[in-house]
Parts: structure tokens; C-alpha cells; sequence
């Protein structure tokens, strides 16, 4: 199992303390050096090289930043800042933020994001996936992980982790889609785990999965499950590539809804229609938003400085030009967590970008 241990260490100059039970992760002790050699616009592999530098030096810095009592608002607000310090010599379209985090807690497993006046804060009882984007060059690294304070969620974190690097291992160049899925479920589901002494098996998401990543695109268009889905893959194989490796696995259901405010959105990247569109306010706000971050996810806390931002964001989502994306949550009572990784693969080639000494 993956303990954090108390150690005090020097981050930019000054000390930091680990909380001693966070759980879910190894620690990162040393700093991660980001180059100051630029990546090309046209290098798929540096940037995306850079940008998981960029991935990891923050999350070495929040496994000190992430306690009990701490807000969803404050971790939020120190991976934006965070990034755009990091990201600042590089090319980008919304300071490097690739999507704004993901900050779900116990049942819900992703896309929920705090609001401006969200004032949960993190429990020492819960269970948070932690899943945000860095984007250089258009390109994303998408990864995810999961920590806690209770031990008691260590075989869930533990199967889960085993899974996505049953995807990760797999993974390649002509490889079955459906197959590889199948065998994700079965290494997240050889596991169970107990609660008060009942037990639960662990149950791999059947609607949550990877995905690859395109230029500027985080969703490309092809699903990856991670559960065997009869014949409906059999056909699909994997071509050379940028993918997400993630799972999910569930003490409950196996299937997620949407629950909860919606405060995620994304430019449709497909052809639309502005000709409903009324009000010059609509319009503009529309200008923003593909100035601002193009096809990149964005949330409206971003937007608060626009008037009336709301109105005009859910008409253009009534017109189908932004996509909004709700929290994703099993049935209450249960746990969720996920792991994630950004992978590379060609004829005879593996780079996973997002790995490093935490999991
Ligand atoms: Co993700
Ligand atoms: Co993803």
C-alpha cells in the first residue's frame, strides 16, 4: 500500500509539510525542473513532455497543500495559479489550464468542479478524485488520481490503480479495444472490499472511460471502456496515438448520472448554427469564449466578469454551440475512485507521459 509519510522538505525556498495520512499517492520530494527551452508548436512528444512536467511539479506541491478542512475552492484556485506560473513561457490558449480540475468527492467520480460561492470543503471521512488538464501547444495531458485520509478506502484505490495500469501495460499499437477492456474489468473486479464489516465488490464503471486526445481536443472522439462490452468494440483497434488511460471503480453502482449544477463547458468542435442567436451580449460572449479557450473546457468562474454570463451561456447551450458537461456520480452511499495517465503509443513505442514517483 501507498502511505504518505510526515517529512519536511525544501519547495521553493521555503519548508513543507506533508499531512501525515493522505493517502492514495506516494510523496514527490524533489522539484521538478521545467525546461526553459520551449517546445515547438509542431513537436506533438516535447510538449506533451512539458506539459506533464508542468502536471507533476503541481502535484508535488498540492500533496502538502491537501489536508483535511481544506476548500474545493482553494485547491482549484492553487492548480490554476500554479499552472499559469508554470506554463508561462510556453504557448498557450488559457495559460496552460487544459480543463478546469475535477474535484469530486465519495459517490460523484468526475466533472465536478466548485463554484464561485461553493463553500465544501474537504472532509476527513471523503474520497477525492483529483483530475485536471495542462495544455502546451494545444496538447493536453490529462491525468487523475485519488486521495484520502481513511485507510479503509485503500482497496479501492489499490484496485483501481491496478486497473489503469492494466490499461497502461496493455495498451498498443493494434491492440483489441474490446479486449483490452475486458481485461481491465478483470483486475479492477478480482477485488472487494469491507465496510463495517460487510462486504463490497469492487465494480469497474461501465460509462467512464479513456479517450484519446487530438490538437486542441481533450474527448477525440473514440471511447475506451474498461469493462467488457460484448461485440460492440470487437472491431476497434488502436492506431498511433495520444490516449487517456483512466478508471473507475464503484463500491455501488457501476453505472454514473448526472447530478448536481453543471458548470463545465466546451465549444461544440463540430459545425453550428449562430442564426437563433438574438442578443449582440450572446454573440459576444461567444467572441470571448473562442478567444479565450478555443475548444479547450473552461468553467463560468472564468466568465464572471461578463454580464449576465449565465443567461447567455445557456443559450448557447440551448443552441447546441458549447457542450455542458454535469458531475458524474453513482448512488449515494457509495465510493468512486479513478486513476489516469497521458499515453503515447506507435509501432513499438510507449511514452506515458504523466507517471512519476506518486503513482
Ligand atoms: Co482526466
Ligand atoms: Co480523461
Amino acid at each position: 500500500m501507498i502511505y504518505i509519510i510526515k517529512k519536511m522538505y525544501e519547495a521553493f525556498g521555503d519548508y513543507v509539510d506533508i499531512y501525515p495520512e493522505l493517502r492514495g499517492i506516494k510523496p514527490i520530494f524533489n522539484k521538478i525542473e521545467i525546461k526553459n527551452n520551449i517546445p515547438d508548436n509542431n513537436d506533438v512528444i516535447a510538449s506533451l513532455e512539458y506539459a506533464a512536467k508542468i502536471h507533476k511539479e503541481i502535484r508535488r506541491n498540492l500533496q502538502s497543500f491537501i489536508k483535511p478542512n481544506v476548500k474545493m475552492t482553494d485547491i482549484a484556485n492553487f492548480i490554476e495559479t500554479k499552472t499559469e506560473e508554470l506554463a508561462k513561457q510556453a504557448n498557450t490558449i488559457n495559460k496552460g489550464i487544459g480543463f478546469p480540475v475535477g474535484l469530486s468527492i465519495n459517490e460523484c467520480a468526475a466533472h465536478r468542479h466548485p463554484s464561485i460561492n461553493d463553500n465544501t470543503i474537504l472532509k476527513k471521512s471523503d474520497i477525492i478524485k483529483i483530475d485536471y488538464g495542462i495544455e502546451i501547444n494545444e496538447w493536453i495531458i490529462d491525468s487523475a488520481f485519488t486521495v484520502y485520509f481513511d485507510p479503509k478506502y485503500d482497496i479501492l484505490a489499490t484496485a483501481v490503480r491496478e486497473a489503469t495500469y492494466t490499461g497502461i501495460k496493455n495498451i498498443g499499437v493494434d491492440v483489441n479495444i474490446g479486449e483490452w477492456g475486458k481485461q481491465i474489468q478483470e483486475v479492477m473486479e478480482s477485488y472487494e472490499i469491507t465496510f463495517d464489516n460487510k462486504i463490497y465488490p469492487i465494480k469497474s464503471i461501465t460509462n467512464l472511460g479513456g479517450h484519446n486526445i487530438v490538437k486542441g481536443i481533450i474527448h477525440g472522439g473514440i471511447f475506451l471502456p474498461t469493462v467488457d462490452m460484448g461485440s460492440r468494440f470487437n472491431n476497434f483497434r488502436f492506431e498511433e496515438g495520444v490516449y487517456a488511460v483512466e478508471t473507475f471503480g464503484s463500491t455501488g453502482d457501476n453505472i454514473t448520472f448526472e447530478s448536481g449544477i453543471a458548470n463545465l463547458y466546451r465549444l461544440n468542435p463540430n459545425k453550428y448554427s449562430t442564426n437563433n442567436l438574438k442578443l449582440e451580449s450572446t454573440k459576444k460572449l461567444l467572441q470571448k469564449i473562442k478567444k479565450s479557450f478555443n475548444t479547450l473546457p473552461f468553467t463560468d468562474r472564468y466568465l464572471q466578469d461578463f454580464n449576465s454570463y449565465k443567461t447567455h451561456l445557456n443559450i448557447l447551450a440551448n443552441n447546441n454551440i458549447i457542450h455542458t458537461y454535469p458531475p458524474l456520480c453513482v448512488n449515494e452511499g457509495a465510493y468512486t475512485a479513478q486513476y489516469e495517465h497521458t499515453v503515447y503509443i506507435a509501432d513499438n513505442k510507449k511514452i506515458i507521459f504523466s507517471e512519476g514517483e506518486d503513482y
